[in-house]
């Protein structure tokens, strides 16, 4: 049978996530500007930790997906053509996005560490791999923010619609429809 809501699982991946996605936007878009030192080489490392937990989160939540359907869309026709399109470039984002940070860093002379403990890079020193895979980077990054912006957006929408929508991520004890 399905449900009306997302499963309690998919709720707190989806949620659990979509902070970690802001932390790591705005640990990106600050660490940069800091100047060389202690506190920028701990930001990168804070940054390069989450942004690999997240490839391990979105493996799991499409794991998670395929064993648990979600439930039907409750809009039909474009509406909901346009926003299966952008839960489908979401995740796109979400491995995309990661890949090409690993992919950046293992171009470089530095050792990669997942909360402090190293772990192999697919790479090797290599000015012109580093600056290539920075590159995807930003644009994964930046096409990312313009989908999480449509996708905040669509869900404004239908909360000041009241209809029901934002009520499916959400858990069902705690907000009744
Ligand atoms: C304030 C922020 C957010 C709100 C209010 C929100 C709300 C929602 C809601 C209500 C749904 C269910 C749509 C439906 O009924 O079909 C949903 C699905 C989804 N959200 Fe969000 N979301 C937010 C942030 C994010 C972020 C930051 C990401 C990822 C970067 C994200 C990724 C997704 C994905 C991939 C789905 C599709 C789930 C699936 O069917 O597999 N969301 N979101
Ligand atoms: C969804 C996950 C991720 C998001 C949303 C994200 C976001 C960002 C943002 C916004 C920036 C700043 C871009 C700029 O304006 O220069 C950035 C830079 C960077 N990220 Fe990520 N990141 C993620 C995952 C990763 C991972 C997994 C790694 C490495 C293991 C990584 C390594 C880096 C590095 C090295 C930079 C600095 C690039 C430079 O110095 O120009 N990121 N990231």
């Amino acid at each position: 049978m399905t449900s009306p809501r997302y499963s309690l699982p998919a709720i707190a991946l989806h949620w659990g996530q979509a902070i970690l996605v802001f932390w790591l936007l705005w640990l990106g878009w600050t660490m940069t500007d800091l100047p060389k030192g202690a506190e920028r080489s701990a930001a990168y490392g804070l940054h390069k930790s989450l942004g690999l937990l997240m490839l391990f989160i979105v493996a799991i939540r499409l794991v998670w997906r395929q064993r648990k359907a979600p439930p039907p869309m409750l809009v039909g026709g474009w509406e909901a053509k346009l926003a299966h399109l952008v839960h489908i470039a979401l995740y796109g984002f979400l491995i995309l996005a990661p890949l090409a940070g690993y992919l950046a860093s293992s171009f470089t002379p530095y050792a990669l560490k997942f909360f402090g403990i190293e772990i192999p890079k697919a790479g090797w020193p290599d000015e012109s791999f580093n600056a290539f895979f920075k590159q995807c980077h930003l644009w994964a990054v930046w096409g990312g923010a313009g989908l999480i912006f449509l996708h905040v957006a669509g869900a404004i929408k239908h909360l000041l619609k009241r209809d029901g929508s934002i009520q499916r991520m959400l858990p069902g004890k705690l907000f009744k429809k």
